[in-house]
């Protein structure tokens, strides 16, 4: 065997995983159907792993003595989604401090309404716009009315014609974190082009050059310092900017996957339309539950354990799979069905509904952002199902559960509905 070359490593990891990938978001629930229900033994990039699934996997990978997540996220996912140095790779006092961060700025009703009114008013002027044209991708079009909206929210400049060449890197650090090829690579060097201009900015507001709306995320993680009592090194402070203006983009998701509901449902396009706000809630948390986007997270165990009758090695991967747990039917009657009302009617355990991981977000690694993606998506999609646009039938509307992350082939062209034929039916494959 050849020596291996500077970089090799995390190559033949990344093969290795990608190999076990290639099934996609199928991977994990076949996995747990072949070797056991609620926890199946495997090995993922070289090292023995557990899929575990359920509240009550979720209740213990989210205990802290269980999981660790330092050193266990691999390079391409930093060197693309999350970034180096992130808070999703601290654990213990480093975690809580970085993370009380995050909480101050997302975690706030006030704040939240702030970022979904100009993200209203974003869309309704470019709604305008979309009416006009012959017609629209809504991922691109939603994810550059969602990026220009939360990055000026954010407290960062950016003229908006520069909004588009943002999005598309944004969108790009997702899209590319799952795979080998030219997607992975666009995301690395979108990542690269993005945190050098936000580490420019995070140095010009220390030294006084620019200023940051007070409270805003640019003030705040500036000013921010760490459990070690210094601030953020401007790289780091760019990654945790990039935190919160990169997966508020990648909201974008959810507005194609509504679009997706829309064309698949149609009958649900007048009770979108109506403005209740209920049913809005119910629709983005059966947007976020039914389709397929974070397939699983985890962490490693610090030392030998036991969950559901497996032993886990010390440091073995502990996966929680969401995409399983949000179709589990003990907790989600019909899963495969796509039906909003079930959110009207019942409440949700913290360990429940995990598209965005579960517990307390104040003091585990549960996403900080899930109140804003509610709110933002809960305003979003009754205004898209009040656009007078069809989502015609001459597209591919398939979503292919082996791409990670998952989206409709097509984006979901929009086009003026005077001009074209009824809404289309499209299927999830
Ligand atoms: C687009 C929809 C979103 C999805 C599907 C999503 C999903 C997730 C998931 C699965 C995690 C990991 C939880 C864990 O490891 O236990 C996470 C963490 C995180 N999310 Fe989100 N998220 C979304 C939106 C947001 C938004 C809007 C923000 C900020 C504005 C955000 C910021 C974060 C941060 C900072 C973390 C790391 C938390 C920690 O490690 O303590 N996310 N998200």
């Amino acid at each position: 065997m050849p020596p291996a070359r500077p970089g090799q490593g995390w190559c033949m990891r990344l093969e290795n995983s990608l190999a076990l990938l290639s099934k996609g978001y199928a991977w994990m629930p076949d996995l747990r159907r072949a070797r056991g229900r609620h926890a199946a033994g495997t090995r993922l990039g070289g090292l023995p792993a557990i899929a575990i699934e359920g509240p009550e996997a979720a209740r213990f990978l989210y205990d802290e003595r269980h999981v660790h997540r330092a050193h266990a996220i691999p390079e391409p996912v930093q060197g693309t989604l999350f970034g180096k140095g992130a808070v999703h790779t601290l654990d213990g006092e480093a975690h809580r401090v970085r993370k009380a961060m995050f909480v101050s700025v997302l975690m706030d009703g006030d704040r939240i309404a702030d970022l979904v009114e100009r993200a209203c008013a974003d869309w309704d002027a470019a709604a305008r716009d979309w009416l006009t044209r012959p017609q629209v991708v809504l991922f691109e079009e939603s994810a550059q009315v969602i990026a220009g909206a939360v990055t000026r929210w954010a407290g960062v400049p950016v003229a908006q014609d520069e909004v588009p060449a943002l999005a598309r890197d944004l969108l790009a650090m997702v899209d590319g974190f799952a795979t080998g090829g030219p997607r992975h690579w666009r995301a690395r060097r979108a990542r690269g082009r993005r945190e050098g201009w936000l580490a420019g900015l995070v140095e010009q507001v220390r030294a006084g050059g620019t200023l940051a709306p007070a409270g805003s995320a640019l003030a705040v993680v500036a000013a921010h310092r760490d459990a070690d009592g210094q601030p953020l090194e401007p790289r780091v402070a760019a990654v945790e900017l990039l935190n919160v203006i990169r997966p508020t983009t990648a909201v974008a998701w959810f507005t194609a996957f509504s679009g997706h509901a829309l064309a698949r449902w149609p009958g649900y396009r007048s009770r979108l339309a109506a403005a209740d706000p209920a049913f809005a809630e119910a629709w983005a948390h059966e947007v976020r539950r039914f389709y397929p986007f974070a397939p699983f997270i985890g962490g490693r165990a610090p030392r030998r354990l036991e969950f559901g009758g497996q032993t886990i090695p010390r440091n073995a991967m502990v996966l929680l799979d969401l995409f399983g747990q949000n179709h589990d039917p003990d907790l989600w009657e019909d899963p495969y069905a796509f039906r909003p009302e079930r959110f009207l009617d019942r409440g949700i355990g913290e360990f429940e509904l995990v598209p965005q991981g579960g517990g307390d977000p104040r003091t585990n690694h549960r996403c900080p952002g899930e109140q804003l993606t509610v709110a933002l998506l809960a305003a979003l999609a009754p205004r898209l199902a009040r656009l007078p646009l069809d989502i015609p039938a001459d597209q591919d509307l398939t979503i292919s559960l082996r791409r990670i992350p998952a989206r409709p082939a097509s984006g979901v062209v929009l086009r003026p509905a005077a001009l074209w034929g009824p809404t289309a039916v499209a299927p999830v494959s």
